[in-house]
């Protein structure tokens, strides 16, 4: 899909479908809708669609009359989904040409990247595997907004965000016979070399040498090997001395190893990864922006499987920190493998670490599918993340996380088990990376409820969200220190 920002009037602008927004309340007798309004039948209700055909007045052969709900209530969030959700219904009707026109109200820097965002993610589709030649495209996307200092910049960065989401939501679609580890870290490495940034991929072999028993202890079970992908971003003038790791789970499957994990629903488990993917989009989209600090990913990815080799119940590993860990439960395993990675990336010079993880169902439990779960041992990062998270129409929600919590994870034979017991298990499994991130401010994003979407949206999809890609790259561009 080719997207452009067009200056002249909305009226001029030659496209199959035009779409422009419509308000609850506010009678819009543009098209001669006026008509509709006073019948009942265009309210301008959030995501209620009325095409007109052969409009009067306009160079577009339709016109979309798009609800976009409350003024008051209307927002850049709000704009991302109106625009995502009209591609999609204007796609089903195989509109290939689609414009949209903003009035001067809407046509800041943030509603621009945001309508440019919708449309992209709108138009993805997880049909990679799909054979049949019925697919529907979207040719072209274009903003008509008034000339205005910024807009092209803004245009720009909602083609790399929306662009860099759907990339991870490609990377979570594939199946985990055709992603394995080592798929991912190529998959990594050809990003890298696309955009610009540096790429190492650990091996076993380094792995052992740098004492990463919790990664491999989860590892062994799978005849795939384990691979540890680093990408890095380097200004060229740093605002700062600090520097930010972006940690992700790369679990390429989850069968929960020994502990395995009930047959119904686990062909969802190729998600497991989405974490990781998150942190690939992340610095596909930062590679473009070039924001002033230094941003480096580190994905451990692994298969966990219940293998002849696998890691049995009870077994005792010892993480690259020197923490030994009892294994409970072999199905909390991205803890384990994250605890290297976090210690890894601490050595690595990383003043502030982020991570994200499709780490728990017990998160689901506590906020069902709308917010992600949100960790911090420090309240300064805490808030950076929340304010990028808000601007970005990407919902968390701050979780507790005292030090009592720690009593959960006791065990009598080793310094740590990986399970907590029943309750607060969201909760306790924050608690166990806290005790890797160590010193070093950190947050950590338990997205297991958020980063598949069960039935489609009308603005995405089914399947990957892509979140939070998004609010990873603008913690990284508004930073400032
Ligand atoms: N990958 C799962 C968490 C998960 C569950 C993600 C549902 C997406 C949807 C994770 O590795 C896991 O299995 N966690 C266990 C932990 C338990 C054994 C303490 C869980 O949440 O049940
Ligand atoms: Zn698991
Ligand atoms: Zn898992």
């Amino acid at each position: 899909m080719q997207t452009t920002i067009e200056s002249k009037p909305f009226e001029q602008i030659e496209a199959d479908a035009l779409i422009v927004l419509v308000f609850e309340g506010k009678r819009d007798d543009r098209f001669g809708a006026g008509e509709l309004f006073d019948a009942g039948e265009l309210t301008g209700k959030v995501q209620e669609f009325t095409l007109l055909h052969h409009p009067v007045g306009v160079a577009a052969a339709r016109v979309l009359m798009a609800g976009a709900g409350k003024p008051e209530k209307f927002d850049s969030a709000e704009l991302r989904r109106v625009a995502g959700a009209a591609v999609r219904y204007l796609k089903a009707k195989s509109v290939k040409r689609i414009a949209l026109a903003l009035d001067s109200g809407q046509a800041g820097a943030e509603y621009i990247s945001a309508a440019f965002e919708g449309a992209i993610l709108g138009d993805y589709e997880p049909d990679r595997y799909k054979t049949g030649d019925d697919k529907k495209a979207v040719d072209s996307f274009a903003v008509a907004a008034a000339p205005a200092p910024g807009l092209e910049a803004a245009a720009r960065r909602g083609q790399i965000l929306g662009e860099a989401q759907n990339f991870t939501r490609g990377l979570v679609n594939e199946p985990a016979n055709r992603l394995t580890p080592a798929k991912m870290a190529e998959a990594a490495r050809q990003m890298a070399s696309e955009f610009h940034l540096e790429c190492e991929v650990l091996e076993t072999a380094q792995m052992e040498a740098l004492g990463m028993g919790a990664l491999l202890g989860v590892a062994q079970g799978s005849a795939e090997p384990p691979a540890l992908i680093v990408v890095r971003y380097r200004p060229e003038t740093p605002g700062g001395a600090a520097h930010l790791g972006l940690v992700g789970k790369g679990v390429t499957f989850d069968t929960g190893g020994i502990s395995i994990k009930p047959a119904d629903g686990m062909e969802k488990m190729k998600y497991d990864m989405a974490g990781g993917a998150a942190m690939l989009g992340a610095m596909r989209a930062i590679a473009q922006l070039r924001p002033p600090i230094a941003v480096t990913a580190f994905i451990p990815c692994v298969e966990n499987m219940p293998g002849s080799r696998a890691q049995r119940p009870g077994d005792i590993v010892t993480a690259m920190s020197g923490k030994s860990i009892e294994v409970i439960n072999t199905d909390a395993e991205g803890r384990l493998i994250l605890a290297d990675a976090l210690t890894y990336a601490r050595r690595q010079g990383c003043t502030h670490l982020v991570d994200a993880a499709t780490l728990t169902g017990a998160i689901v439990v506590a906020l069902a599918h709308l917010n992600i779960g949100l960790f911090a041992n420090d309240e300064g990062l805490r808030d950076r993340v929340l304010v990028a998270a808000k601007a970005e129409g990407e919902r968390m929600w701050a979780m507790p996380l005292e030090d009592d919590y720690k009593e959960y994870l006791k065990s009598a034979f080793a310094d740590l088990a990986n399970v907590g017991g029943r309750w607060g298990g969201a909760i306790t499994a924050a608690i166990f990376l806290k005790e890797f991130a160590e010193d070093t401010p950190w947050v950590h994003l338990d997205i297991a409820g958020t980063a598949w979407l069960e039935d489609s949206k009308p603005y995405m999809a089914k399947g990957p969200s892509g979140v939070p890609v998004r609010t990873l790259v603008r913690l990284a561009m508004d930073w400032r220190g």
